[in-house]
């Protein structure tokens, strides 16, 4: 707080103080004719303020791919007021393009920047030549101002990915049992007591997240610090925080980010965190070093595997820094936690809201294992098509995936993406096409039953996971973790919609962004199983 109000009076106040008195203008014969005062006044000042704000807004500075834009009402529609309807209707600006001009590019305009959303053609360009100077963690960086929410981090620490692809996905059944071992101490302590066959209105997005940081954290750090309650709290926020910041700073022209970060919340929360998390990192990194000096190979104390783990053994030299880590194990929760979260809440809003197919997958469920705290994903079928559908409807991002141009790119058929430029793939007109899946706005679980690619395997029509060598590389354990959590709520709860959250809009659009509504409330009560 000090240091915002000091700096608050050094930027401002101050300057503001010197330009008031009248000596800056007595030398100046047309500002000395201008009555200072009323120069300064507020509403003037007012009034400049908003003229330079539209300017900005109106200005399209950064570089895009030739090609129309889409979204304007009428020709005279002015271009800020375009970029401040992108904030609440993206996808219905997104959808214009994608049928106003279909197969090919079209430029669709942010509050912070313009962004191409490309032609699907080209999907396979990306994916056969690999286009790596189209770069999906520059994308993000720029999307969450990586400069300040600290994730500029991820451009030196690509071992966020790597610990992922090398460490996770290689070893994933033994991560499955440890993931099923958290999921027995959550449901333990973190569903509320039911007494008897009673309904209880549970916040299930809330719930959700509680769930999924504790198994993340568990992956990220192992027993017992997963278990430390600050643990599993900045887990829980630090995606919101980074929102935060995000959301509020790119409605402010980039020279007013200085100023403008150091009043928002959230951003002393994400220094909060990472200053907690270094506690804790430093304390495993001692036990683990004070472990190897011992030759105690066997880390009695913790897991076998752990992803931070993985990271102190195969961190290059400079990536081995106390803030490496840190920065570097956040970076994993940002892309982890919410996102599987808000896909889980979606998919049991959805049965809850159609009950009659929540005896199928419980049978299915029942068919493939006798121990609940043993599930088998991969035997769950019918869940996976759920998942997928749930995935075409409400998939986290309403654009991916993202890419940042590190130069620039001539594609085959002469088409330029210019260095700096944002792309982007219209992942939800897409999977909403009437042409690609009759009846598109009807959730229909079983829609993808009987086709055998499975959920990971990104295609044109299902781009949630993104696309190519840089598709998510948390999609195996995503999918994973969300058929077990769900089938585990499934078998041990009866789940309604609340009379109240039916009649609710089921998400909100804060730009590219799909969020459920916080306001959403399940009725849930224990089952009672038929002897
Ligand atoms: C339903 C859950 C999830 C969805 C929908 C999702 C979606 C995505 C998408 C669209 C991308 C960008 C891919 C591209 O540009 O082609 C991505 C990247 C990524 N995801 Fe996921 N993801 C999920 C869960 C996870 C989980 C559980 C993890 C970690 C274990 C994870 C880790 C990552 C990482 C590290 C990246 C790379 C970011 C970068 O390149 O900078 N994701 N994810
Ligand atoms: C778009 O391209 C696809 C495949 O190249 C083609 O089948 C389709 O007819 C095209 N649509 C339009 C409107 O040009
Ligand atoms: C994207 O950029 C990051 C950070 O500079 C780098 O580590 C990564 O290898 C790049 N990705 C590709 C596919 O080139
Ligand atoms: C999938 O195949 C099974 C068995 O042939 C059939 O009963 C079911 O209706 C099919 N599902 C869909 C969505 O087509």
């Amino acid at each position: 707080m000090n240091i915002t109000s000091s700096s608050f009076d050094m930027l401002v106040l101050r300057p503001l103080e010197a330009l008031k008195s009248q000596q800056a203008f007595e030398n100046v014969p047309i500002l000395r004719s201008l009555e200072s005062r009323y120069f300064l006044s507020a509403p003037f000042f007012g009034l400049v303020v908003f003229i330079s704000y539209l300017t900005w807004l109106s200005s399209a500075s950064t570089p895009v791919v030739k090609g129309p834009v889409a979204g304007y009402r009428s020709f005279w529609e002015p271009t800020f007021l375009l970029r401040l309807r992108f904030v609440f209707n993206a996808v219905g600006i997104m959808n214009d393009g994608y049928y106003k001009f279909k197969n090919s590019s079209y430029v669709v305009r942010r509050m912070d920047t313009d962004v191409t959303v490309l032609a699907l053609k080209y999907l396979d360009e990306l994916r056969k030549s690999g286009l790596d100077e189209l770069n999906a963690t520059h994308a993000n960086i720029h999307n969450v101002l990586g400069g300040y929410t600290n994730l500029n981090e991820m451009k030196f620490n690509d071992h966020f990915i790597k610990a992922i692809s090398h460490c996770l996905n290689p070893n994933i059944n033994e991560f499955m049992k440890y993931m099923q071992d958290e999921l027995s101490f959550s449901f333990k302590v973190d569903i509320p007591d039911f007494e008897g066959h009673e309904w209880k209105s549970i916040d299930i997005h809330s719930l959700l997240k509680r769930i999924i940081s504790r198994v993340a954290s568990r992956i990220m750090l192992g027993l017992p610090y997963c278990r430390d309650e600050t643990i599993i709290s900045i887990t829980e926020s630090h995606t919101i925080c980074i929102f935060g910041v995000t959301l509020i700073l790119r409605r402010f022209p980039p020279i007013l980010h200085p100023l403008v970060a150091l009043l928002i919340p959230h951003r002393w929360r994400i220094w909060r965190n990472i200053r907690e998390m270094k506690k804790i990192t430093q304390t495993i990194l001692d036990e683990h070093s004070a472990a190897k000096a011992s030759g105690d190979t066997s880390h009695k104390s913790t897991e076998p595997k752990t992803l931070l783990k993985w990271m102190i053994d195969n961190a290059k030299p400079h990536q081995k820094s106390l803030h490496s880590l840190v920065s570097t194990q956040l970076a994993v929760t940002v892309a982890a936690v919410y996102t599987s979260s808000q896909v889980t809440s979606h998919l049991l809003v959805f049965l809850a809201q159609n009950p009659r197919y929540i005896a199928e997958i419980r049978k299915e469920i029942a068919d493939s294992t006798n121990d609940i705290e043993n599930i088998d994903p991969s035997k769950l079928h019918k869940m996976e098509a759920c998942l997928s559908e749930t995935l075409r409807l409400n998939p986290p991002q309403t654009n991916a995936p993202q890419r940042r141009a590190m130069q620039d790119i001539t594609l085959k058929d002469g088409v330029v993406i210019p260095k700096g430029a944002l792309v982007a793939f219209p992942c939800t007109p897409c999977s909403m096409d009437s042409s690609i899946y009759p009846d598109p706005q009807q959730f229909i679980p079983f829609r993808k039953e009987n086709i055998s690619v499975p959920v990971t395997t990104p295609t044109r029509n299902q781009l949630a996971f993104g696309w190519g060598s840089q598709a998510c590389p948390g999609r195996f354990l995503a999918a994973k973790e969300i058929k077990v959590v769900a089938a585990r709520l499934l078998m041990e709860y009866d789940m309604e919609i609340a009379p109240e959250a039916d009649k609710m809009r089921r998400y909100y659009d804060i730009e590219d962004l799909r969020v459920l509504n916080p306001s959403m409330r399940l009725r849930m009560r224990r089952r009672v199983l038929e002897a």
